[in-house]
């Protein structure tokens, strides 16, 4: 017996909104509804298995992860990042994991605060005194910026508006759309992109061979130097890291405005937490911690939002599911955002609340795993949870916000975003911080 499947209409409204290039998380609810915690979609070339909730997750990302494959030679991705340790599996991810680890971890990261928040403030301060702003495209320019300097050692100030295009251009290329339902379709119009963005990895990587030993703070790309590996291999990680680093953290922040704007309340309480913590003083690596009320918001974000909604996986042997039997080489698709919005695990589970996050209050395992889980979890989680936090507080320091346009959908691009963006009323607040 196989897994169950979509009947007709659910089929084609998920064909529908693939090559209309919209969401296909609605039909996905709906279907996760219908027919449970395991099914499949059915079409000519894209046939995945869909699960979802702890027990799935589980199973996926610990206790049977070997027989689940990251690369898939068909994928964008794959062609985008080569041997990026995102694309590949077994040792050859290990060995390369372990050496861009050490560069993510609390401590080090710690070390860059102070340097978010100097860019947190250049992004701002081309702000109106009193305007509108999309907040989806200002924390893409934030976490850009942010991310090139603390793992590159980059100051892409002045590349920005060279480079935007090209990084709009490659996200594109990888984010769904209707060459997964026409794998044979060919896509135009990324070559340049992609030439572009390897030129300016390749130059970075050249500049920084030039003066390894000189920095007193070694980048994460000196680690990769240093490790003996060769540029092209170097351009796989910066490009991986590049994309996954900087794609989802403008997905987060931007989703996570949208809320502080759509709950007043919520907003008011963060903004007490940081005035009263931070007073006139700018986050520091010192304070950054305390902001728990902030971290909670976060976290509620994360859990309505994540934008990496799904674990993408090839089957590498069959395995059984719910009484079937899945061949192998079948697309698994294991999905974070069905499994944070549970209604047996979470309480009103598609409202935003994040006092569910107060400490003491328990959950179950794997109902939420917005950085996924196992030991190929998000490797820059802690770095993505410190910059939210250092940029929403300076945000909020400076600007009084609010939404001006209410009307926000999701957009199943290379993460999950809002869609058309997050237009905010802002509004300087004084006086000046020190
Ligand atoms: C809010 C921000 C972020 C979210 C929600 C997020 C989410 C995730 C998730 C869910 C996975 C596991 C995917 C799977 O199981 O298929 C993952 C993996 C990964 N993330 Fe993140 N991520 C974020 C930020 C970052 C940042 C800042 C970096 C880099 C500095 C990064 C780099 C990576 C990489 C390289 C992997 C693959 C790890 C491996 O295969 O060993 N992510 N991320």
């Amino acid at each position: 017996m196989g897994l169950p499947s979509a009947d007709g209409r659910l089929g084609l409204r998920i064909l529908k909104d693939l090559l209309k290039g919209g969401s296909i998380l609605g039909a996905l609810s709906a279907m996760r509804e219908g027919l449970g915690d395991a099914f499949q979609i059915k079409f000519a070339g894209f046939k995945p298995v869909v699960l979802s909730g702890p027990k799935h997750g589980r199973r996926i990302l610990v206790k049977e992860r070997d027989k689940f494959a990251w690369r898939n030679e068909s994928d964008p991705v794959t062609s985008l990042l080569r041997h990026g340790f995102l694309v590949v599996d077994d040792e050859e991810h290990d060995k390369l994991r372990q050496i861009i680890e050490p560069a993510l971890t609390r401590k080090h990261v710690h070390d860059h605060v102070a340097m978010m928040v100097g860019y947190s403030e250049q992004v701002m301060s081309r702000w109106p005194t009193e305007g509108t702003v999309d907040m989806l495209v200002e924390m893409r320019k934030v976490s850009l910026l942010i991310l090139i300097k603390s793992l590159f050692g980059v100051d892409i100030t002045d590349r920005m508006e060279s480079l935007w295009p090209h990084v709009l251009g490659v996200i594109k290329y990888v984010s769904p759309g209707p060459w997964i339902v026409l794998p044979w379709k060919k896509r135009f119009g990324f070559k340049r992109n992609i030439r572009e963005m390897d030129s300016f990895l390749f130059e970075t990587i050249q500049s920084a061979r030039n003066t390894t030993g000189e920095r007193s703070e070694p980048t994460l790309l000196d680690d990769l130097i240093s490790a003996g590996l060769n540029d092209d291999t170097i351009r796989d990680q910066m490009l991986t890291l590049l994309i996954a680093g900087h794609d989802t953290n403008t997905a987060h922040l931007a989703w996570t405005l949208y809320e502080l704007g759509a709950h007043t309340d919520t907003k008011s309480k963060v903004v007490e937490e940081v005035t009263s913590i931070l007073g006139s003083d700018r986050p520091s690596k010192e304070s950054i911690d305390r902001l728990e009320y902030l971290g909670m918001v976060i976290n509620e974000s994360l859990r309505l939002h994540p934008p990496i909604h799904v674990s993408n996986r090839k089957s590498k042997c069959p395995f059984h599911v719910n009484g079937s039997t899945v061949p192998e080489n079948t697309r698994t698709m294991f999905s974070i955002y069905l499994t944070q919005r549970e209604g047996e695990h979470w309480d009103q589970p598609d409202t935003f609340m994040p006092e569910r996050f107060e400490s003491g209050n328990k959950r179950t395992p794997f109902s939420f795993l917005p950085f996924g889980g196992g030991p190929r979890n998000c490797i820059g989680a802690i770095y993505a949870q410190v910059e939210a936090k250092v940029v929403l507080a300076c945000v909020l320091q400076s600007f009084e916000i609010e939404l001006a346009e209410k009307n926000v959908g999701e957009h199943m691009g290379a993460t999950l975003e809002p869609k058309p963006g997050v237009t905010m009323s802002v509004r300087k607040r004084m006086p000046q911080l020190s």
